[in-house]
């Protein structure tokens, strides 16, 4: 039998909420597995700063790095809340994590499914994923601000971009294309940011000759944002940098069902390191403990963590319950923890 330890950070807002479900879901999945998992919960985000004063401590760090796979909640206090600037949770915990990690490889899957009401009239056939750089980019922290508060002031965020980074992160994003419809885009903005542009370009046109059943495409990111809504059955994996996977995905979750329905994982496909699956959404502050967050972004994480651990059928198994609970939701509001229940139990009868 394998035996699992999984590190569990439910974090603010509605992340305790919704990773509960994914807990719930998870043993459910597992229960007739030959796998146990040994869950650890870490309390980190920024109720913990405030606190405690810390966000993401070197022990901590050394003892999520001992675990096989991390499940993330969400961190961050509400944007108008004083009592912690903006930015210190994202920046020193979550950020810290994924680079610490080296989680490369930001996976955003994005699929209409079977019942799901989409903004769009006629969204068509909608299965994609965007392979988000997760470790480079704008998100570096590279940058400053000079005689801050006055009319003198000046800011940048100079993104970083290194042939190393971009290649892998193309690599990977190749070799998802290659195991599903074959169609690679490219999201850049190679017009007006020329340096990091034609690295990403040529990296594709490198990495692209190893797999010459992919076929190419690329969009500056504004026109892909058209497409998106205009056209989104047309991408199958998109490869983007850390900044425009954000911005998209969350466009993304928008027409296929809703940021309640979108999972990720931050993975280190070199396994040097675990990985970590997590909602795409945030800790919605808005609906905070009342019960109202839609777990299905968590629960289908979980999904994602599995197959990571080889657990493939188990991973299957909640992908499945899911798209079940999705075609027979009414419009009757359910709580929470009624859509975990309902997911658990179609798990359990499966
Ligand atoms: P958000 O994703 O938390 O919320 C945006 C909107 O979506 C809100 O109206 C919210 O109620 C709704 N929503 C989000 N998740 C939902 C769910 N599961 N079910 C139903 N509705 C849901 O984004 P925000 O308001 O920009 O950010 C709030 C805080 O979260 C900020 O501090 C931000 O930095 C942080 N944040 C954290 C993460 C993360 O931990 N990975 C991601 C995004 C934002
Ligand atoms: C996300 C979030 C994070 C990001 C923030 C909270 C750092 O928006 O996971 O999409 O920008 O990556
Ligand atoms: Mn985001």
């Amino acid at each position: 039998s394998q035996a699992f330890s999984l590190a569990v950070i439910p974090g603010d807002g509605i992340g305790p909420e919704v990773v509960a479900e994914g807990v719930k879901v998870l043993k459910a999945a597992t229960a007739n597995e030959d796998a146990t998992f040994e869950l650890t919960e870490y309390k980190l985000g920024a109720e913990h700063w405030l606190a405690t004063g810390e966000t993401l401590p070197e022990d901590t760090l050394d003892k999520l790095r001992g675990h096989d796979a991390i499940l993330f909640g969400a961190v961050g206090a509400a944007p108008g809340d004083t009592r912690i600037p903006s930015g210190i949770i994202e920046r020193e915990m979550l950020l810290k994590l994924r680079f610490s990690l080296d989680h490369f490889v930001n996976l955003r899957p994005s699929k209409l499914f079977p019942g799901v009401p989409s903004p769009l009239a006629n969204p068509g056939e909608v299965d994609f994923v965007v392979v988000r750089e997760g470790t480079e980019g704008p998100y570096v922290g590279n940058g400053g601000a000079l005689r801050v508060g006055t009319r003198h002031e000046i800011a940048t965020e100079v993104s970083v971009n290194t042939a190393h980074g971009v290649e892998r992160v193309v690599r990977d994003a190749f070799r998802r294309a290659s195991a599903r419809r074959k169609k690679l885009t490219l999201v850049h903005k190679h017009n007006v940011l020329v340096h990091a542009g034609h690295l990403w370009r040529r990296q594709v046109e490198a990495v692209g000759r190893e797999f010459p059943e992919v076929a190419v495409d690329y969009l500056h990111v504004d026109a892909a944002t058209i497409f998106m809504v205009t056209d989104p059955a047309r991408f199958d994996v998109i490869v983007t940098d850390n900044l425009f996977g954000d911005i998209i995905t969350d466009l993304a979750a928008a027409i296929t069902g809703g940021i309640g329905l979108a999972a990720s994982g931050n993975i280190n496909m070199d396994r040097t390191a675990p990985s970590m699956f997590e909602p795409v959404h945030g800790s919605a502050p808005d609906i905070a403990g009342q019960q109202k967050a839609d777990p299905t972004a968590a629960i289908l994480s979980v999904a994602l963590l599995l197959e990571h651990l080889g657990l493939d059928a188990a991973a299957a198994r909640v992908q499945d319950a899911v798209e079940k609970d999705i075609a027979g939701r009414g419009t009757e509001p359910r709580t929470t923890s009624d859509i975990g229940d309902a997911i658990a139990s179609l798990l359990a009868v499966g």
